[in-house]
């Protein structure tokens, strides 16, 4: 699946990128051939303008042409402008070299290409082509001016932008939209594989306590146990093992009814001390058994809080239990409740295995478990930090968790105690 998923995310890619070179090798061809059609039709516009020129000026008496070569030739500009006012001259410039549209001016350059008439101010216009005249005035040339926003290169330079523009668009829109659902995909899987994980260790998590009061359930039935005090630790291990069961449920339960969206809260003013030691009290037996060293430090006279009693004692149990699960060689618990400023910080801490800080953001994802459940050695159904954040956060509270491997962890839930 991921395989798959990462190859077509490859294709994708290197399709957009084959599109995007093409994109950009036709581009080029477009700005180039529109480019050269562009000058060719000023070529062809300017050598229309010289022949209609030609024409007109053939109308007009031949000593007039000659000053004007004349006045050329002394290279003074007033001679110039003097012998084109020449009525004869000027009407054939008129009617040549007028129109022309907006964009475009048509101008009469001297034999050194210097334009020496044009209908409008030329201003900063640019030459985009010239066309020879041949008789009457050789060396004389009509230009084809185009103002600097217009001339045919910055024009094609635009289009070609914006296509490039709309291209680039397109690519980013592509690949973002493959790696997202690339991403996505890769996600749903973890998730898919966590919840196979998820649903193997709670079968496993039921089983361990079920035959155990099954086992201990037929022995008394057999009568087989003689003494009392046996059968009375018999009896505690069938409850002890049937509350472990209940919580393990309970935290099912609530988590499915969190997914759900069903999870609701009724808060009530809370003494914090009874909390604290309720919540502990299903533990007394694994925390003495494992020879755990206990501190409770709850701070005196701790107002009352507004929360769900029921709630936070399973947040508080879920931190014992992974405090103890994930113990090391030094087994302590450490609880304790403060007041600090309008906050109750409930905090749990140990001396066990630790988190590695990369790790920290994704404990309290739901199925999620630091490595895997067969390596880790210790069960566990992966939904109990999603259960306490989700409690923590419904009372406008957070969860929070300091940890180095090998040296332990401390949890906190910081609830508002209005
Ligand atoms: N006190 C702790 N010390 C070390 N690692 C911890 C501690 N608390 C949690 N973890 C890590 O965070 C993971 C998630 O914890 P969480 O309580 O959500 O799941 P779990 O304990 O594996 O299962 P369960 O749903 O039965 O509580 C654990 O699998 C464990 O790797
Ligand atoms: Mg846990």
């Amino acid at each position: 699946m991921t395989t798959f998923s990462r190859w077509a995310l490859v294709a994708v890619v290197v399709a957009a990128a084959v599109l995007a070179g093409l994109g950009w090798i036709s581009l080029r061809q477009w700005e180039r051939s529109a480019e050269s059609a562009f000058r060719e039709q000023a070529r062809d516009m300017a050598t229309m303008a010289a022949e209609k020129f030609e024409m007109v000026l053939r109308g007009a008496p031949e000593p007039v042409i000659a000053r004007l070569r004349a006045a050329a030739a002394t290279g003074d500009p007033r001679a110039v402008e003097s012998a084109l006012a020449e009525p004869a001259v000027r009407e054939a410039l008129e009617s040549s070299l007028g129109g022309g549209g907006a964009p475009t001016i048509l101008a009469l350059l001297d034999p050194q290409s210097r334009p020496v008439y044009a209908r409008e101010s030329l201003g900063a216009a640019q030459r985009v082509a010239a066309a020879r005249l041949r008789e009457g005035l050789p060396d004389w040339q009509i230009g084809l001016y185009q103002q600097p926003g217009a001339a045919p290169h910055v024009t094609v330079r635009r289009q070609v932008m914006l296509f490039s523009a709309a291209l680039g668009i397109l690519l980013v829109v592509i690949v973002a939209g493959s790696v997202t659902t690339y991403r996505l995909t890769r996600r749903e899987s973890e998730v898919a594989r966590l919840k196979a994980d998820f649903v193997a260790n709670v079968s496993h998590d039921l089983k361990t306590p079920l035959s155990v009061i099954r086992m201990f359930g037929e022995t008394l039935e057999m009568g087989r146990v003689p003494d009392q005090a046996t059968r009375e630790e018999y009896y505690r291990v069938i409850t002890r093992e049937s509350e472990r069961l209940s919580r393990l449920i309970d935290n099912v339960l609530d988590f499915s009814r969190i997914e759900g969206g069903r999870r609701t809260y009724e808060r009530a003013p809370t003494p914090v001390e009874p909390l604290v030691r309720e919540s502990l009290e299903p533990f007394a037996y694994p925390l003495a058994q494992g020879g755990f060293k206990v501190e409770v430090d709850v701070a005196a006279d701790l107002p009352d809080v507004m929360i769900d009693a029921a709630a936070v004692a399973q947040a508080l149990s879920n931190l014992v239990d992974n405090a103890i699960k994930y113990a090391g060689e030094r087994k302590t618990v450490r609880v304790s409740a403060a007041v600090v400023g309008d906050r109750l910080m409930l905090a749990v801490a140990d001396e066990g295995i630790g988190i590695a800080p990369a790790e920290h953001g994704r404990i309290f994802e739901k199925f999620y478990r630091v490595g895997r459940s067969d390596t880790q050695g210790r069960r566990g159904s992966g939904v109990g930090l999603a259960l306490v954040r989700h409690v923590t956060e419904a009372h406008g509270g957070r969860v929070t968790v300091e940890s180095t491997p090998g040296m332990g962890s401390r949890f906190t839930l910081v609830l508002p105690v209005r």
